[in-house]
């Protein structure tokens, strides 16, 4: 099987990562919660998990690195905590349903930052028109999940700081993948999945905090336990109830992985598979890829059609040829709604650190074949 689909999960893995979940489970208990061995093994593997993140995302207090289910986790206590009922939120046009879910549970008055797709220039002048109107709270996806479309999220982040307003960005689709650095940006929170590009098990997630958080659970800590409202301190005030400490013992060693090969090496290999793939599907008549004109505004996310097809049998008889891909609206109809696919939604090639070329052309070859079955 060829896996192109790691914009949903990674599937291969570093060895060290699968070893590091097998043993946690008999050998570490609950961080936090006593003094024995297999509970002090397990505080020291999770400190250890939140330096290691910390150092990769430029996070001064490792205690700021709160260990969460996934994105989502992060996005909603990051969301819940900044808006409210009413609140003027800013969004790009390419958020996943993870943000704007949240936003219209919360009825917040929603503002769509739209522009064109890979118009990096176009993104933020949309975000200035938008902040400069007012707003309460600016959340942004860093890659689109859908077409790989990297936002400019340095800028973005300026003008809101200019500005005074709070930003909640979705790295889901960029950590790991492309450079991200907590302390630079100034954001309010990031928040990141750990098992795509930190290559970590799914049930993981990191949220970076920037700003005090407002608890979406509450629950014992291991701390102030005769208190019966959640810690004032992180990451305690984020983390109630039991770990998942075999998830963090092998998201450590994903993030040590993505640590020695390099965010720079793994992004340079991710756009050159992506233009690979990319410049092959242009060369096939009756398919459209949706590629960036260079490789600064794409990262590992490919999405593209076929005339005459519908995405989600392609998927499926590409699926039945060993090519593992996502097809559909990949739970981001606002993206598919701003670059105009929302009817047909798209097929969607995802690249991971693991993907080769001669996997890129394998696919290229099944599509050449299928097109016309
Ligand atoms: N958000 C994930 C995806 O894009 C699951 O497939």
């Amino acid at each position: 099987m060829i896996y192109l689909d790691s914009a949903a999960t990674t599937l291969q893995k570093p060895a060290a990562v699968a070893a590091a979940t097998a043993w946690a489970i008999n050998h570490l208990a609950s961080p936090g919660r006593g003094g024995h061995r297999p509970a002090m093994a397990a505080a020291e593997k999770a400190f250890a998990c939140r330096e290691t993140a910390a150092r990769l995302f430029h996070v001064e207090d490792p205690e700021r690195v709160v260990f969460t289910f996934n994105a989502t986790h992060g996005l909603n206590i990051a969301i819940k905590t900044l808006a409210r009922p009413g609140s003027r939120v800013v969004v790009s046009g390419y958020e996943h349903n993870a943000v704007t879910r949240p936003l219209h549970a919360l009825e917040a008055d929603l503002r769509v930052a739209r522009s064109p797709l890979f118009d990096r220039g176009g993104a933020l002048n949309a975000f200035r028109r938008e902040l400069d109107r007012g707003v309460d709270l600016a959340v942004c996806t860093h890659v689109s999940n859908v077409f790989g479309f990297i936002l400019p999220i340095e800028e973005i982040a300026a003008l809101c700081r200019e500005r005074e307003v709070p930003l909640i960005i979705d790295a889901s689709q960029s950590a790991g993948c492309i450079p991200l650095d907590f302390q630079a940006l100034g954001a309010a929170f990031i928040a990141m999945p750990g098992h795509k590009g930190l290559y970590g098990p799914q049930g993981t997630g990191l949220l970076l905090c920037g700003t005090d958080p407002v608890p979406l659970l509450e629950g014992g800590t291991g701390s102030e336990s005769r208190r019966q409202s959640m810690p004032d301190f992180l990451p305690d005030r984020l983390e109630a109830g039991t770990h998942n400490i075999a998830g963090i013992a092998g998201l450590l060693e994903g993030l040590r992985f993505v640590e020695r090969r390099g965010v720079a090496d793994i992004a340079a290999q991710e756009t050159d598979l992506i233009r690979r793939m990319g410049e092959g599907l242009e060369a096939i008549s009756g398919v459209e890829a949706f590629l960036a004109a260079g490789p600064e505004a794409q990262a590992g996310v490919l999405s593209f059609r076929v005339a005459g097809r519908d995405c989600e049998e392609l998927g499926d008889v590409l699926g039945s040829r060993g090519i593992a891909l996502r097809a559909g609206l990949h739970c981001a109809p606002l993206a598919h709604e701003t670059a105009g696919t929302l009817e047909t939604g798209t097929l969607r090639a995802s690249v991971s650190a693991f993907s080769t070329g001669r996997e890129a052309d394998k696919f290229l070859q099944t599509v050449r074949e299928l097109k016309n079955v």
